[in-house]
């Protein structure tokens, strides 16, 4: 049994392993890692992180031309590439200071002046932001470092409430103003249902009577008509009680988000968030580097750019939701959320709370 399945299974292995060794060739030439592929079908060596190519190599077993990079250029790792990258300079404008030279082999490494803190853009961008003070009735946390902004918390006996330390004896006093405000919901929305289906019961009720009235009696049309009548003694006939009912959503006292116009939108953010911020935002927001790129190049001001960004993210939502954007689009509420979450995560506060003052209500 064991040697007839042997020989079956060895045949099928001569066959498929020089079929493996044979798949390189058949794709076109693959050579090791520290080599690349020339357009002659030449597999060359790389040059080191330092150099650049020069010339490829004429042969195999020949050296790749590789020169060392210029002053102020640099290349970090084994490459075939033609030119060197730039150094980075710090930016003194942007709160960044030199921490390491550049050198042949590695990119500068800057800093944040002290005061602020790195805001990660992406695993190799960064932003220096001004570290943040902790506010009323807050105390430092953990200190501001390069890595990572201040953090404060509630001083004894304080409670955060909506971002704000609150003293506890306030506290009580916000959960019954809660509770009563969802007690005051509750009894409408069982009120609503209550005449609905009072409503919608007596209408039955006229239905199965005017279809019976050439029947019954007119008596019987008496007695039911009386079951219209309110305490005042007025008829209310089903058309008015209706609107009463379709009125009585509006009517409620409590949280209806106002239409946010996006454009009413921009033009505040853009007059609250400091210009050197916006990117930042926009692109938390998740607003692509290409759109970004694509901003700055359509527009010469950077407010018109910064519109442009912002406008990107704002109708980003209105697609996805309901496709009602474009021009004049209106903003969606859980896009307004995310908006309030990135500021605040900017300790960009103020900005948030305005825009929550201005668009949404307790
Ligand atoms: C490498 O290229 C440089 C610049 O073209 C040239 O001066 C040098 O002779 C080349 N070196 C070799 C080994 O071919």
């Amino acid at each position: 049994m064991v040697p007839a399945l042997f020989l079956r299974i060895v045949p099928l292995l001569s066959l498929s392993i020089p079929a493996v060794l044979l798949l390189p060739k058949a794709e076109g030439l693959t050579c090791q890692g520290d080599q690349f592929l020339t357009k002659d079908q030449i597999c060359c060596n790389k040059c080191h992180p330092g150099y650049k190519v020069v010339e490829n190599c004429r042969g195999h077993g020949l050296a790749t031309n590789c020169t060392l990079c210029p002053a102020r250029q640099y290349m970090d790792t084994m490459n075939f590439f033609p030119n060197c990258f730039s150094c980075k300079r710090c930016r003194a404008d942007l709160f960044e200071i030199q921490e390491l030279p550049c050198t042949h082999q590695r990119n500068t490494v800057c800093r944040c002046m002290d005061g602020y803190y790195k805001s990660v853009i992406d695993s190799v961008t960064f932003e220096c932001s001004m570290c943040s003070t902790c506010g009323d009735n807050e105390i430092e946390d953990k200190k501001c470092t390069q890595e990572g902004n201040t953090e404060c918390k509630c001083s004894v006996n304080y409670y955060r409430v909506k971002n704000k330390c609150l003293p506890s004896t306030i506290l009580p006093l916000l959960t019954n103003v809660i509770a009563g405000a969802v007690v005051a919901v509750v009894l409408t929305l069982v009120l609503v249902i209550v005449i609905t289906h009072f409503v919608t019961k007596r209408q039955t009720e006229r239905k199965l009577l005017s279809s019976q009235e050439s029947v019954e009696s007119p008596q019987i049309y008496e007695a039911l008509k009386i079951n219209f009548e309110d305490a005042s003694g007025h008829t209310l006939n089903s058309t008015p009680l209706h609107n009463v009912i379709s009125q009585e959503p509006s009517n409620l006292p409590d949280c209806i988000p106002l239409e946010i116009k996006i454009p009413d939108v921009i033009y505040t953010l853009l007059d609250l968030v400091p210009v050197l911020q916006v990117k930042q935002l926009v692109r938390s927001l998740g607003v692509s580097d290409t759109v970004i790129e694509r901003a700055e190049l359509d527009h010469r001001s950077s407010k018109e750019a910064h519109y442009q960004m912002l406008r990107a993210w704002a109708e980003q939502g209105s697609h996805t939701c309901q496709g009602a954007g474009g021009q004049g689009g209106v903003l969606h509420l859980p896009q307004l959320y995310q908006l309030l979450d990135k500021l605040r995560l900017m300790h960009l506060e103020q900005t948030a709370q305005e825009l929550e003052t201005q668009y949404h209500c307790l």
